[in-house]
């Protein structure tokens, strides 16, 4: 995990913090079709910048239901966590920010020319697993912008609203990797993601509190398909590119 400019030991401590901690607004993003602020999260004398995403901030969109954005942020980390890919950086539903309830994720500093499309070889070969993530999740928007190298030289993944939903909605810019195997070690945390879900324990509770049934159903079914066929996938859609790209 990318901890920036914070000196913490364990990411418990910053999920204790942007779970627990004051938040103050610092500033508005100007970018993104949604509201989207700079915050402080204040607590114990412990002090980090985080992104607030507020739900009455959401634009509504035809194939989402309403003000259901931050909670699939949140989801989308419980995911990277599961996976134990750490691709996204920590993320907790907060129903205290100063506009209610809302997503509160890390603050990650990068440069922002550290995109996608000027990654290194090395670099786009990470993304390798960002395929294989952005198909479990359904990733709706995966734009080159919101794959960042950070000023600690770590891939992360931003901006994850638009994810999860049950029909078929994969819109990525990365389709370098279009039906290449997928690697065994992958594979194997893929399956073990979908028997977590399957059985009915933690993660399964905390993702019922974020999607609907029908979602975690389509999620389990991805997962489980993706280890089937061993391969990332093929673009399936007319429409298969996020737009803008960056
Ligand atoms: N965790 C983060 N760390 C640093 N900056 C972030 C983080 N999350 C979001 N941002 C910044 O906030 C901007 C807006 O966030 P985001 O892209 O998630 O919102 P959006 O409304 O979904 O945007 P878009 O319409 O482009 O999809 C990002 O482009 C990025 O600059
Ligand atoms: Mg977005």
């Amino acid at each position: 995990m990318d901890t920036n400019n914070i000196t913490f030991t364990a990411e418990n401590d910053v999920l204790s913090v942007l779970r627990l901690g004051k938040i103050t607004l610092k500033g508005i993003f100007q970018v993104g079709s949604n509201h989207t602020f700079l915050v402080e999260v204040n607590s114990q004398g412990e002090c980090i910048e985080a992104v607030y995403k507020p739900t009455k901030g959401e634009q509504p969109l035809w194939d989402f239901p309403s003000g259901t954005l931050a909670k699939r942020e949140v989801a989308a980390y419980l995911i990277s966590e599961a996976l134990g890919w750490g691709l996204v950086p920590p993320t907790v539903l907060r129903n205290d920010g100063p506009y209610g309830l809302g997503s509160v994720q890390l603050f990650v500093e990068f440069d922002p020319d550290g995109h996608y499309f000027n990654f290194t070889d090395t670099e786009r070969e990470i993304c390798r697993s960002v395929a294989a993530f952005d198909y479990v999740i359904n990733n709706a928007d995966r734009k080159g912008g919101h794959i960042v190298r950070t000023n600690r030289g770590h891939i992360q993944l931003i901006d994850h609203g638009v994810c999860f939903h049950c029909e078929e909605k994969l819109r990525t810019v990365l389709w370098d990797f279009a039906g290449e195997r997928l690697p065994e070690r992958m594979c194997s945390d893929i399956a073990d993601l979908a028997t977590a879900i399957n059985s009915f324990g933690k993660l399964r509770n905390m993702l019922s509190k974020l999607l609907s049934i029908s979602e975690i159903n389509a999620l389990s079914d991805r997962a489980n398909s993706i280890v089937a066929s061993g391969c990332l996938p093929q673009p399936g859609l007319d429409y298969n590119y996020p737009w803008p790209m960056l």
